[in-house]
């Protein structure tokens, strides 16, 4: 018996990196996954994998940004695969990183309509099948970025999109904890993805500079840095290396699974200690 037996996710951004690794954990613990990506190449290579290994999975086409096509893959969801029981809202982007000045209107919608728009535009189309069902799960992907840590300069849309989901995920937490749907969001830190294919950078020299903190070091994640003793201490502190996705989907596995029936509105850090060194 696996540890989400019966239920029926449907998964953001499951074509790639975290999304992709949580729809194979979900499907090899019981459940039927619907991988859904604008890039359907991606997604239908995750399902196929999923079905060669006796799973059951489908890939949606859709843009989390718009309205019709979250709701036509919310409707396929439910039709192909009998339901809706878990949402993992996770699609995203870092987008364009650069001074705030000079930041176009243009660039700050690409990363907040993905990342913030496209989580409420998923769960509002979920939540009446959802309810339908007799409750659910519904886990949010933000980021260390916008809940704990507000120091790379240049992350401005980024990080604001990121502190919307948090504040998102507990307010749809309170308004749907009457139907039995829990609502939690993820807070990762350095993940190996392939989010840097969507990552731009500008003039980011402008508004960086390096600070040395007293004991604590200056390193870059999975790079040891030096502390005040000269001595080298790892970066993040627990392992010294950023995750792999398997290690975020296990947490999602978790909280998509009854062992957590209990846990709604919650935040969770999965970051070494990240934020413990870096703030
Ligand atoms: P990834 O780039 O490997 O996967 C993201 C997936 O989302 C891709 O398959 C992409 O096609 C899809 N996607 C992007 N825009 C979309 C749209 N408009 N509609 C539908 N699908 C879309 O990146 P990763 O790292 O797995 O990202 C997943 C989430 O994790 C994101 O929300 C990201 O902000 C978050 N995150 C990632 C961290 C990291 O270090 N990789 C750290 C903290 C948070």
């Amino acid at each position: 018996m696996g540890r989400v037996e019966g239920k029926v996710a449907l998964v953001t951004g499951g074509g790639s990196g975290i999304g992709a690794a949580t729809c194979r954990t979900l499907a090899r613990e019981g459940a039927a996954v619907a991988a859904v990506d604008y890039r359907l190449e991606q997604a239908e290579a995750v399902a196929r994998e999923i079905t060669e290994e006796g799973g059951r999975a489908i890939a949606v086409q859709a843009d989390v940004r718009k309205e019709p096509d979250m709701q036509a893959a919310v409707g396929r969801t439910v039709d192909e695969l009998g339901g809706l029981t878990t949402v993992f809202a996770n699609a995203g982007i870092n987008g364009m990183q650069c001074p705030i000045e000079e930041m176009t209107l243009e660039e700050w919608h690409a990363t907040i309509d993905t990342n913030l728009t496209g989580t409420f535009l998923t769960i509002k189309h979920a939540i009446p099948h959802l309810r339908a069902g007799g409750g659910g799960s519904v886990v949010v992907t933000a980021s260390v970025n916008g809940f704990k840590l507000f120091s790379a300069a240049g992350y401005s849309a980024y990080s604001s999109s990121k502190a919307g989901q948090v504040a998102y995920a507990k307010m749809a937490a309170q308004e749907l904890a009457r139907w039995d749907i829990r609502v939690n969001v993820i807070c990762p830190g350095a993940i190996k993805t392939n989010i840097g294919e969507r990552t731009y950078q500008r003039n980011l020299e402008k508004v960086r500079w390096d600070v040395k903190m007293p004991g604590r070091g200056g390193g870059q994640q999975g790079q040891p840095a030096e502390d005040d003793a000269g001595t080298l201490q790892r970066f993040p502190p627990l392992y010294g290396r950023s995750a792999e996705a398997s290690e975020v989907a296990d947490l999602v596995l978790f909280l998509a699974s009854d062992e957590s029936r209990y846990i709604t509105g919650a935040e969770l850090l999965i970051d070494a200690g990240f934020t413990l060194l870096r703030g």
